[in-house]
């Protein structure tokens, strides 16, 4: 440690720390700095931060100076200042100030101003000076980032920033001189340099240079410069939990931001694209602002009867069903990368029609409703499910509950359909998402949830193997995360059928046919073992059954495997070998492991090779299954799922049925034993479920086989809607709730690190939409169990009285960066990585179960010669509802297109938006291509977001025997131009 004196007062400091930093954690003088950016490279190129060092002839860099024992340090001395007047005068020289010579000073209009006013600089205006205004590349017409470089001072953040935070490297500093300017490369297209639109470069550039476009169309700058309030929430997509700061004015999201970069939390000052530019799908005009009820209801006698046609009239409307519009015609994709400047592409204006009108809500979709008050559409719903609770029993009832609500509208809605309705009947997407991974850790291990956290992947791991997640698109700061860890060497080995960004970049990719990847495991482990990398005293003390796996992977040597997967054999040698010597590797997976028929296997066997090689329980060894939506883990944790409470506590259990009981105020009895059904069971004739009560969920899109699914639905006694919008499902609602979005809520959501965060609310929802917390306080009510809560945190109390590893978990503890649990006491400060010495299970030991290959349900042959794989795209969430009413994330792919190698497209004489058709078993579609090496040959990928092409119409709904996941990975598809005769196999 070194004491040192800074503007008179002393200090101890680190002798690894900067002037800088020392001065700043001291909090005792505030340093001004330009080119300076925490977390990134220093450079010490703008010299505004130069201060008096006692001792020393010249100033010196406070950002670039080691402190040292002794040292006394002026940071407002006479010559600082005078340097600091001279640098800025410098940069004014290029500057476009005459405003802060015309009364502008009282409100400068960024970092740079608020310097030049804070040492009393006065530029020379524009017209008197002999150096032109600076310029560079623009981006001109894209819808989110633009450049305005007559502001730029080049500090090189932005530069430094892309490469070092997001390791992209889109920017540079071109020409040298006075002729110095920043570039984008690659001809200046983003695009094809890769840009991802995260906006870090937007958030660290002082002057504005670098800004967004959209708070600039709809708000002033006064508005935008002085928001009404800066609220923090937790960012609506994935289940990395980045915190945001939402700008408000006029009563709705201005802006986005992220909080400081040196806060402990899951993103550290970045977002990606949807997190900072997808904002502002709240308050796009489709939203729902009253409620709706189905024209032929009527009340009569003080009940509610229908009245409207029967049969399959019942719910029908005017619009085409989505396997209708499967079969039209697409525009074609905007082209990516493909040699053209954006200067030739200006996006904008190439759209011709109003973004708006493009991707609304049709408006004949609202002809079969009429507007109704609360009290009506809240009655209607109450009568309607306990009528048929009544007429049925609780089990003719179900309820989609939402991993993009908070945790306490998700415990509050189970409450209601098990506490009211006495039913288990209470899923949501994780059924299409981690339930394979949930079935094969909790056969395991008895756990969840991941074991470690993201920032241990980043800073610890010397071995990252990612099987099956596409990161960099997915969960995208989590992806930058693991570029910087790569940067900083260590070993990336990637498994996925698909060249993704991080396959490109991986040491090793283990590029492997689809479905194929329980082959590729056993094969490394059986690799393992014959080198004898295993971690033995890990699998004698901490695991239990051994053998059996041992002898199951027996079989599966590199070379026989190599004939499965298509892997060389040498390939699987050295990424078995990497991965077991570690000395820490963090094993991740996604949903191109769990989206199978078999996925629960597919886990297991990862898990066998994971423990096998002890790669657990250490820091830096963390066990990662990446959880998708921004709370599916926490929707887990409060039991929104069939067969558990809050904690995963067996609803089979009378003790726990007694504890819930006796906290909800209802007879034990009431509350079923029987597990309820899982989503891809009730969307089932013979599921027996006959009215639905659905909250943020889609699943006309997001279900396998939708044909089948859309007729399901129709065919329902009773629906009520809770969403934004009127969504695919939505119209075929009987009742339909406007709820509230992320901005207009407070709430907590847990990440895929466990980590519970808190989102507080920014606006009102808009009109007579009403916050998803009331509406199901009201209903539970009406239903008659009682449910005395006014806010969220009070909902919380409860889930923490009812759930033990929540138990030291309030709400002002999770201000900041959350807590991650287990948080079992008010003191407990959370856990950030488990089992270190034991596991969850009665003794503490993991199980190894065997698994065995077995090809994907369906294989490629004669008939459908191609394998399609689904999946997100960087720009889209799910069915899109929310994201395709976002403007910037839409306009970057407005329209489903297909992935295509360009070999298979050249067999078709395909061109890049050249209209392909693809037929599976089930059904067929029409879809634009984009040509592209990221697939291997005899491979298409179709993105799930799109109702015009939807990737489900096609997916097999064949379900994993443990976890009823559907087959939505791998399916055998046939592609045909269009102009051949459709073929449509029936269904
Ligand atoms: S948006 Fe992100 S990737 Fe694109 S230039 Fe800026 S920092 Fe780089
Ligand atoms: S654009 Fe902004 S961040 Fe980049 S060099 Fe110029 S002033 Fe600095
Ligand atoms: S901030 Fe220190 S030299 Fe630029």
């Amino acid at each position: 440690m070194a004491t040192l004196t800074i503007n008179g007062r002393g200090i101890t400091a680190d002798e690894s720390q900067t002037i800088l930093d020392a001065a700043r954690a001291a909090g005792i003088a505030d340093i001004p700095t330009l080119c300076w950016y925490p977390k990134l490279p220093i450079v010490g190129n703008c010299r505004i931060c130069l201060v008096s060092v006692e001792g020393q002839p010249k100033l010196l860099p406070a950002c670039a100076t080691k402190v040292a024992d002794g040292m006394v340090v002026q940071t407002e001395s006479h010559a600082a200042v005078e340097n600091r007047k001279g640098v800025l005068r410098l940069l004014l020289e290029r500057y476009p100030g005459d405003h802060l010579i015309n009364g502008g000073r009282a409100d400068p209009r960024n970092e740079f101003e608020q310097y030049v006013v804070r040492y009393g600089v006065t530029p020379t205006p524009v017209a008197q000076r002999d150096l032109p205004l600076r310029s560079g590349d623009e981006r001109p017409g894209d819808p989110m980032i633009r450049h305005d470089m007559s502001t730029c001072i080049l500090c090189t953040r932005c530069v430094r920033a892309c490469e070092d935070i997001q390791v992209v490297g889109v920017l540079d500093v071109g020409l040298r001189g006075e002729h110095t300017e920043i570039i984008v490369g690659a001809d200046g297209d983003p695009d094809k340099a890769g840009c991802t639109w995260c906006g870090e470069c937007v958030r660290v550039c002082p002057t504005g240079a670098i800004f967004e476009v959209m708070p600039r169309q709809r708000f002033r700058p006064e508005q935008i410069r002085h928001p009404e309030k800066v609220v923090r929430s937790v960012c609506p997509y994935c289940g990395v939990g980045c915190q945001v700061d939402l700008h408000i004015a006029d009563d709705t999201v201005a802006r986005v931001t992220s909080p400081d970069i040196e806060l402990d939390t899951p993103n550290q000052g970045s977002t990606c694209v949807k997190g900072r530019f997808g904002y502002d799908f709240p308050q796009h005009r489709d939203r729902l602002t009253k409620p709706l009820i189905r024209k032929g209801w009527a009340k009569q006698g003080g009940r509610w009867l229908w009245r409207g046609p029967t049969g399959s009239e019942r719910r029908g409307g005017p619009w085409q069903t989505i396997e209708g519009e499967g079969q039209n015609e697409k525009p074609a994709g905007p082209p990516r990368a493909v040699g053209k400047s954006v200067r030739e592409l200006p996006l904008l204006e190439r759209l011709d029609l109003d973004i708006r009108d493009r991707v609304a809500t049709p408006a004949s979709w609202y002809e079969p409703f009429r507007e109704a008050t609360w009290d009506e559409a809240m009655e209607l719903v109450a009568q309607e499910l306990l009528r048929i609770k009544q007429q049925r029993g609780g089990d003719a009832l179900a309820c989609f509950s939402s991993a993009k609500c908070s945790n306490e509208e998700n415990y509050l809605l189970m409450r209601l359909f098990r506490g009211a309705l006495g039913t288990n009947n209470i899923d949501h997407c994780t059924r299409l998402c981690h339930s394979t991974s949930v079935a094969a850790m909790q056969r395991a291990l008895s756990t969840s949830a991941a074991s470690g956290s993201m920032r241990e992947v980043e800073h610890a791991a010397d071995v990252i193997f990612i099987a099956g997640a596409n990161t960099t698109e997915s969960h995208p700061v989590f992806g930058a995360a693991i570029k910087r860890a790569h940067e900083r060497g260590v070993k990336l080995v990637v498994t996925d059928p698909r060249r993704t960004e991080l396959a490109q970049r991986a040491d090793i990719h283990l590029q492997m046919l689809p479905g194929t990847d329980v082959a590729l495991f056993n094969a490394m482990l059986n690799h393992v073992l014959a080198r004898g990398l295993e971690d033995k005293q890990f699998i004698a003390r901490r695991m239990r059954d051994f053998a059996a796996v041992r002898e199951s992977v027996r079989p599966m040597t590199p070379e026989v495997a190599a004939k499965i997967t298509g892997v060389p054999a040498d390939t699987i040698r050295r990424a078995a070998e990497l991965y077991a010597r570690g000395p820490n590797t963090s094993t991740l997976w996604a949903m191109g492991l769990t989206q199978h028929a078999n996925g629960t296997d597919l886990v297991t066997s990862l898990l066998n090779l994971m423990l096998a090689c002890g790669m657990i329980g250490r820091w830096g060894a963390a066990m990662m299954p990446v959880r998708g939506q921004n709370n599916v883990q926490g929707a887990s944790d409060v039991g929104a799922i069939p067969f558990v409470y809050t904690d995963y506590r067996s609803v089979k259990d009378p003790n726990n049925r007694a504890e819930y009981a006796r906290v909800w105020g209802v007879d034990p009895t009431s509350l079923s034993l029987r597990e309820g059904l899982m989503v891809t069971e009730i969307v089932k004739e013979e599921s027996g479920v006959r009215g639905m009560y659905i909250m943020g969920e889609n699943p006309i899109i997001s279900d396998p086989d939708i044909a089948h699914a859309e007729h399901w639905f129709r065919a329902l006694e009773f629906l009520a809607v809770h969403d934004l919008f009127l969504t695919e499902t939505a119209r075929y609602a009987d009742v339909v709730l406007p709820g509230s979005s992320f901005a207009e809520k407070t709430g907590t959501f847990v990440n895929t690190e466990r980590r519970i965060q808190i989102g507080h609310q920014a606006a009102a929802p808009p009109g007579e939409a009403r916050g998803d917390l009331a509406i199901l306080i009201e209903l539970s009510n009406r239903l008659g169990l009682t449910t005395p809560f006014a806010t969220a945190a009070e909902v919380m109390r409860e889930i923490a009285q009812v759930t033990p590893s929540w138990a030291g978990v309030t709400y002002p503890r999770l201000e900041g960066a959350g807590l991650q649990y287990p948080v079992p006491t008010a003191d407990h400060r959370g856990t950030a990585f488990l089992f270190d010495d034991r596991f969850p299970t009665a003794d503490g030991t993991g199980l190894f179960v065997p698994v065995e290959y077995a090809p994907p349900v369906e294989l490629p042959d004669e008939e459908f010669p191609f394998v399609m794989n689904t999946g997100r795209q960087l720009y889209h969430w799910h069915t899109g509802t929310m994201t395709r009413r976002a403007a910037g994330l839409d306009q970057r792919e407005p329209t489903p297109v297909m992935e295509i190698h360009p070999a298979d497209a050249a067999r078709f004489g395909f061109a890049d938006g050249d209209p392909a058709r693809v037929t599976s078993r089930r059904n067929s579609l029409v879809i634009s291509c984009r040509i592209s090496d990221r697939v291997a040959p005899g491979q298409v990928f179709v993105p799930f977001h799109f109702r015009e092409a939807a990737a489900n119409l096609l997916t097999n709904p064949v379900l994993d025997p443990y976890a009823k996941m559907a087959e939505l990975k791998c399916c055998a598809v046939r592609i045909e131009p269009v102009d051949a005769p459709a073929s449509v196999p029936a269904h």
